[in-house]
């Protein structure tokens, strides 16, 4: 089959066609240049203050979902089949104001007005998931938009007052989501794309084993997944990234499988698609995950992408890594499989081939007596990058520990088991000695750097007082283990 050669969605209320979409065009170039569609802003254009927020309609499974995305980092090309919806369309033909704008008004949530098209589409999408959202949802919502001269505090009453302007159900997206979702259906052909100057070419393959092919015959094309990399190296870095293979639209990447064994999710499951896993099976991570960017990137950011990219500071890898996690990289048809501690081999270097790919991610259910935690320590609770990162998970056995599992983030080269430290803990009895040794044994695994996010002895410091909070926090009775949230 012939591939096709353009982008087809919905924005706003029209549906849309745009031939020859490079792989670098951003949506949010798009809607200003393109489509004067000025009401989204461009502050930072790295995905961290949230005034380029607008909604993105997916179909999956058949379920149409809106998510809110920064549209400064999402690419033109990844939004075949979508429904982009913009500020512009919020308010009703006759001019009237939306409840939520309605309420950001009342509660003068606006004052030079820059970053409010941002908040009211967060606000917006809150809404219509949660139309009595309590103060902890609300703050979490809007972990992505920043404001430098309202000040928070009306953002957040006029978030607690949008359902006194109007209800989700009588809001548009919701009346028209059956006809919306069978426009969408309607777009889906089955078929590659490939579009762009030959310089910065776009390929959008029609599913899994095509991506493989695709990628075998492209070696060196960019995957791109959530962007929430691959953006910035565009926005900031204006490095080329054509030929580009984009992959967020594959369902076959999306699948998330949970036996008594084991939990296989799919490389392109998204932060956010992975939180209902993370509230079933490991509520102790709960509060970790809600501190993974902001809500946008969480809705765009894949785990693949934040285990391929390598990065010595992504927050999953230690996490994963604790729990015994192994990783499926695909090459073709060919499949092996690999501790993930092992994919990480040096900075920038990962354990994957030419035509290769992150496919799955296997994580084993944990067993009875284990006990994890994960801590983030960074300057800012919200919307930051780890200074450390720590995933821990030890096994007791008749008040001995019997296996640990220590995996460190931004301590070395890349994310890192802590060899000695769980050496000193195996076949110990579950007691403050031993973790203190286990702390004096880390300062053999690791010598970290300085950077401007934390010095050297820091880091060693903070490292070795979680492993001390872990057995505080976890109860000095081996007998009563609890599993806390960090
Ligand atoms: P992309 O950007 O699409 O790709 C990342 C890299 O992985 C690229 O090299 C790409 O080619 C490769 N890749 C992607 N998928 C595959 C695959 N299946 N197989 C092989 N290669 C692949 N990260 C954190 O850990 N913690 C944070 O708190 C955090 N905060 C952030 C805040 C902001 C504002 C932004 C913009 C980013 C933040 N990040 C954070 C980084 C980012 O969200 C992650 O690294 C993300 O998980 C990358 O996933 P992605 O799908 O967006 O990958
Ligand atoms: Fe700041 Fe997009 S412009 S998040
Ligand atoms: Fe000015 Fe928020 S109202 S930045």
């Amino acid at each position: 089959m012939t591939p096709r050669q353009e982008i087809r969605f919905i924005l706003n209320g029209r549906a849309t066609a745009v031939p020859d979409v490079g792989a670098s065009q951003t949506l949010l170039d798009f809607l200003r240049l393109d489509r004067r569609l000025t009401g989204t802003k461009e502050g930072c254009a790295e995905g961290d203050c949230g005034a380029c927020t607008v909604l993105v309609g997916r179909l999956q499974d058949g379920a149409l979902t809106y998510e809110v995305v920064n549209a400064c980092i999402r690419f033109l090309a990844s939004l075949d089949g979508c429904h982009i919806v913009t500020v512009e369309h919020l308010s009703g033909p006759d001019g009237r104001l939306h409840p939520v704008q309605q309420a950001m008004v009342e509660h003068h949530g606006s004052q030079c007005g820059f970053c409010t098209p941002g908040f009211v589409m967060a606000l917006y999408a809150l809404w219509m998931e949660r139309p009595e959202p309590t103060l902890e949802q609300i703050e979490t919502a809007l972990q992505g938009n920043l404001c430098r001269c309202t000040g928070y505090e009306p953002i957040i009453r006029a978030a607690e007052a949008v359902s006194r302007h109007g209800t989700p159900s009588a809001d548009y997206l919701m009346r028209e989501r059956d006809a919306t979702a069978k426009q969408l259906q309607a777009l889906k052909d089955g078929n590659r794309v490939v579009t762009g100057p030959a310089d910065n070419r776009a390929i959008l393959p029609a599913d899994v084993d095509d991506f493989a092919q695709v990628l075998l015959e492209h070696p060196d094309a960019t995957i791109v997944a959530g962007a929430t990399d691959v953006g910035l190296w565009v926005t900031k870095f204006l490095r080329p990234i054509g030929p580009a293979i984009f992959i967020s639209h594959l369902d076959g990447l999306k699948s998330i499988a949970v036996t008594d064994a084991d939990i296989s999710i799919g490389a392109g499951v998204t932060y956010s698609e992975f939180d209902p896993v993370i509230s079933e099976h490991f509520p102790y991570l709960r509060e970790y995950w809600d501190r993974i960017a902001g809500w946008q990137v969480r809705n765009m950011g894949t785990i693949g992408g934040n285990i391929a990219n390598g990065s010595p500071i992504g927050d999953t890898p230690p996490v994963l890594i604790a729990l015994g996690a192994e990783v499926t990289l695909r090459r073709g048809a060919d499949r092996r499989t690999l501790p993930l501690e092992d994919f990480f081999v040096d900075y920038g270097k990962q354990d994957r081939a030419e035509g290769e790919f992150v496919e799955t991610i296997r994580i084993p259910r944990p067993a009875d007596g284990q006990r994890d935690a994960a801590y983030k320590i960074s300057k800012r609770r919200d919307e930051d990058i780890s200074s450390v990162a720590a995933g821990i998970s030890v096994q007791l056995t008749d008040g001995r520990i019997t296996r640990a599992r220590i995996a460190l983030g931004g301590m070395a080269a890349t994310p890192k088991r802590a060899a000695g430290a769980e050496a000193a803990l195996i076949g110990q009895e579950w007691s403050e000695a031993a973790f203190e040794a286990a702390a004096v044994a880390l300062a053999g695994d690791f010598a970290p750097l300085t950077d401007w996010r934390a010095s050297a002895d820091y880091r060693m410091r903070a490292a070795q007082n979680l492993l001390r909070r872990f057995y505080l926090e976890q109860g000095a009775d081996a007998d009563s283990p609890v599993r806390l949230s960090a």
